[in-house]
């Protein structure tokens, strides 16, 4: 093999050109951008000596890349995912995998065919020192054992603009749902990933509570763990200024993330133990108090392509494997599904009960008679990072 990846993107909207400005920018090491590709190609000129295609099969089928990011609206990730896959290439797919949990099974299981081809999933937030440090402490027994959960992320603010920025954005038909498979999948894939998944949901999602949109924009979830945690999560992208504090007990202490600060505070002993020993009645254990130190990433979506990068040519293992990305379109399919059904959802999630409901909705969806208004300029960089 080369030592040297060449690299295409297909989707050329906010988040491919913030890929390819650090690909060309030579952020990422044995990695060479060869060619760009949009629906609309000729907003694409700037990107000239690069080869420039008007739809993905074509650039996937040129010969001029060995892998491809895909950073198109969700519903064509799992099919373009698959024609890559059956044409020889590594695939890097944006958030979420596929719109919905029975295409990102069908995606999976094309990998499974081509497992020699690596598969990875743009989950920047897994390269951030906060959630290390958190997953960690956690996989050390820091905490003990978890018993309560709550993340409430309600600063994903967005305008109505925004949602008129594009046809897909917001339908059930372009987008396959609102805050929770787009903004909150990064928290969910970290929440999965630092804690597992959950056994059961109910969740109340109230749809375009604060936008002229058809999909959800605030959402009140509660999830049950195997191990009899609990979990409370609270979103929304029309609450301003919003919150974003994370909260994690174990028997053994108390981690919260706010404000851009991860506090331990540890029990000297195992709660559940100083209960059974304790003589008194109205006594706590004695604790420790510990500011955990962090920086932020700098460029964590070049890291991780860095690491996609790495795996192709040496074996390094992925940081975000494709595969993982199931588990947060579950939980965004399920926390949506148990509030349409107005029920409580035992998981794993029937992916199929889950699509037909999902049809049912784009049936009447308003996907492609949305009006499209660009967006005036502004620093996209500024949406990422919770
Ligand atoms: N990881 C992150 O931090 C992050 C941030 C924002 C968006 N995203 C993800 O990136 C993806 C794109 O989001 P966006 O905000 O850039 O959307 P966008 O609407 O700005 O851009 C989408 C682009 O895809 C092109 N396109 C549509 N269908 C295509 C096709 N079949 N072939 C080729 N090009 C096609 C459109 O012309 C457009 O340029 C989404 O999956 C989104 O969830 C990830």
């Amino acid at each position: 093999m080369s030592d040297k990846i060449r690299v295409g993107i297909i989707g050329m909207g906010n988040m491919g050109k913030y890929h390819a400005d650090y690909l060309l920018n030579n952020k990422v090491s044995r990695c060479e951008l060869t060619a760009v590709c949009s629906t609309s190609p000729h907003k694409l000129e700037s990107y000239k000596p690069l080869k420039i295609f008007d739809n993905g099969e074509k650039l996937i089928r040129s010969g001029e890349v060995d892998a491809v990011i895909i950073a198109t609206p969700h519903y064509q990730h799992k099919e373009l995912g698959i024609a890559a896959l059956e044409n020889g290439l590594h695939i890097m797919v944006e958030k979420p995998i596929a719109a919905h949990k029975a295409d990102a099974e069908r995606l999976i299981e094309a990998h499974r065919k081509h497992p020699s081809q690596v598969f990875a999933a743009m989950f920047q937030l897994r390269i951030e020192p906060r959630y290390q440090k958190i997953r960690k402490l956690i996989q050390d027994g820091e905490l003990g054992e978890i018993v309560r959960i709550n993340w409430v992320i309600t600063d994903w603010y967005r305008t109505e603009a925004y949602y008129q920025s594009g046809g897909w954005r917001a339908t059930w038909k372009g987008e396959g749902g609102g805050v929770l498979i787009n903004q909150c999948l990064h928290n969910l894939d970290t929440l999965q990933w630092l804690c597992g998944m959950p056994s059961r949901v109910r969740s109340f999602c109230d749809l375009g509570r604060y936008h002229d949109i058809e999909v959800e924009d605030n959402v009140t979830s509660y999830l049950e763990y195997p191990n009899r945690a609990t979990g409370v999560f609270v979103t929304s992208s029309g609450e301003a200024p919003g919150s974003n504090r994370f909260e994690i007990a174990g028997t053994q202490g108390k981690l919260v993330l706010e404000n851009n600060k991860l506090t331990f505070t540890r029990n000297e002993v195992d709660m559940i133990e100083f209960s059974k020993q304790a003589k008194v009645g109205f006594h706590k254990p004695d604790v420790w108090y510990a500011d955990i130190p962090f920086q932020n990433a700098v460029g964590a979506h070049a890291q991780l392509m860095q690491n996609f990068v790495n795996a192709i040519l040496d074996g390094e293992p992925l940081i975000a494997p494709g595969a993982d990305g199931l588990q947060s379109i579950e939980l965004a399919n399920v926390l949506l599904y148990s509030s349409l059904m107005d029920q409580s959802i035992d998981l794993p999630l029937d992916s199929h009960a889950y699509e037909q409901k999902l049809q049912e909705l784009s049936a009447s969806s308003n996907y492609g008679r949305k009006k499209v208004v660009e967006l005036s300029n502004e620093d996209f960089a500024q949406s990422f990072n919770r």
